[in-house]
């Protein structure tokens, strides 16, 4: 027996209060999505210098834009003046300075304050020193990713490396030139659960013969309930009758022409903590982002990229998108189902996990790690 009264064998979960006290929410934004690098936005929705998106990164509000060079800057959304919020939109684009809407304060697309009323009669505010406050920016994959972090963990080890981890090796990720494809769907989830619940949901299939009936016919191995998506590094097989990754197993689109003999007609799953989800599959990729913003509730984007011709082709997708469309509308209603029950008595020392799930207790390892909570074995 286990101190926490299990038997060997089962692993127990994390006490429900881990998806439902508001004070372990606070700590995992401070130490997990403002200590570590945070996949913001497609590269592609910056697209001319001053275009912008505003995301929610833990407790902060940051704005990422494109400056007059073309590099990405990422800036806490906050005006240096009184405090107010830049921006509210969540997207836009402005000519070329954001200006405070409270007191006209105007900033250039580096985060340089140009020009305030009266400002010359104000010699000791320096236009660098009260500029906007820049976080740490790095782009691949085509995605934008920042880091609250004054000091932030290598971009290599913790989000190149969760590939290498899953794939055995960056290059076979690169075949599939994410950042060249183009986003031809994207759908936006607002799931009333737990972010820690979509990952464990995501990390394990034992669900997928329950809940997954258009997914196990076009991966029959996910059928038997066994095959957790984390080790799926090998790739799932499509079926001997599937044609293509679609709702009804039909042709998809034009295959990726980078990918190799080996990963076609195959299913990749990768999870890049804290908040990534990548499905590669021969003609797209599923790229799926976390915005948690509640103990109980998180935003999930999720992009269907296609190859630039599909896209600007007209092609009909939606056979395509539908497929992985249900799988996250089956998995977020599961995750929606969980989390009432995560406040109750009955589940204050949580649950079990059985052996096909055991990988999600590295994940909650990881979890007490990074907030420096100690579960006993
Ligand atoms: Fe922004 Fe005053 S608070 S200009
Ligand atoms: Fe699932």
């Amino acid at each position: 027996m286990t101190p926490t009264g299990l038997p060997d064998s089962l692993i127990a979960t994390l006490p429900g209060s881990y998806y439902t006290d508001p004070g372990i929410f606070a700590q995992e934004q401070e130490r997990i999505f403002e200590a570590m690098w945070f996949c913001a936005a497609r590269s592609s929705e910056l697209g001319r210098p001053g275009a912008f998106r505003t995301v929610g990164v833990g407790r902060e509000s940051i704005l990422v834009t494109r400056s007059r060079d073309h590099a990405v800057r990422a800036f806490h959304n906050v005006c240096r003046h009184r405090g107010a919020r830049l921006l509210t939109e969540e997207g836009g684009e402005v000519r070329r300075a954001f200006q405070c809407p409270y007191h006209a304060w105007t900033y250039d697309l580096d985060g340089r304050l140009v020009a305030a009323p009266n400002l010359t009669k104000m010699p000791d505010v320096g236009r660098t020193e009260y500029g906007l406050v820049p976080v740490h920016v790095r782009e691949w994959l085509g995605y934008v990713w920042v880091c609250l972090a004054e000091d932030p963990p290598s971009f290599e080890e913790q989000v190149v490396g969760a590939v290498v981890t899953r794939l055995g090796d960056v290059a076979s990720l690169e075949r599939y030139g994410i950042e060249d494809l183009r986003v031809g769907r994207r759908i936006v989830y607002d799931v009333r659960a737990n972010w820690k619940l979509i990952v464990e949901n995501f990390m394990e299939c034992y669900h997928c013969a329950t809940i997954h009936p258009e997914l196990t016919e076009v991966l029959p191995e996910f059928a038997d309930g066994y095959a957790a998506q984390y080790y799926v590094g090998h790739g799932a097989e499509f079926g001997a009758d599937v044609e293509g990754f679609t709702v009804d197993g039909s042709p998809g689109l034009e295959r990726i022409p980078g990918v190799s003999a080996a990963q076609d007609r195959r299913y990749y799953a990768i999870t890049i903590r804290p908040q990534v989800f990548v499905n590669l599959v021969p003609d797209h990729v599923i790229f799926h982002r976390m915005y948690p913003v509640a103990a109980d509730r998180t935003v999930v984007e999720c992009d269907w990229l296609y190859l630039e011709e599909v896209v600007a082709g007209g092609r009909d997708l939606s056979r395509s998108v539908e497929l992985f469309d249900r799988v996250n509308r089956q998995d977020f209603e599961a995750c929606e189902r969980c989390q009432p029950a995560m406040g109750s008595r009955i589940y204050a020392k949580g649950g079990v996990l059985v052996p096909s799930e055991h990988h999600i207790a590295g994940f909650h390892d990881w979890v007490h790690e990074r907030l420096g909570t100690a579960q006993p074995r």
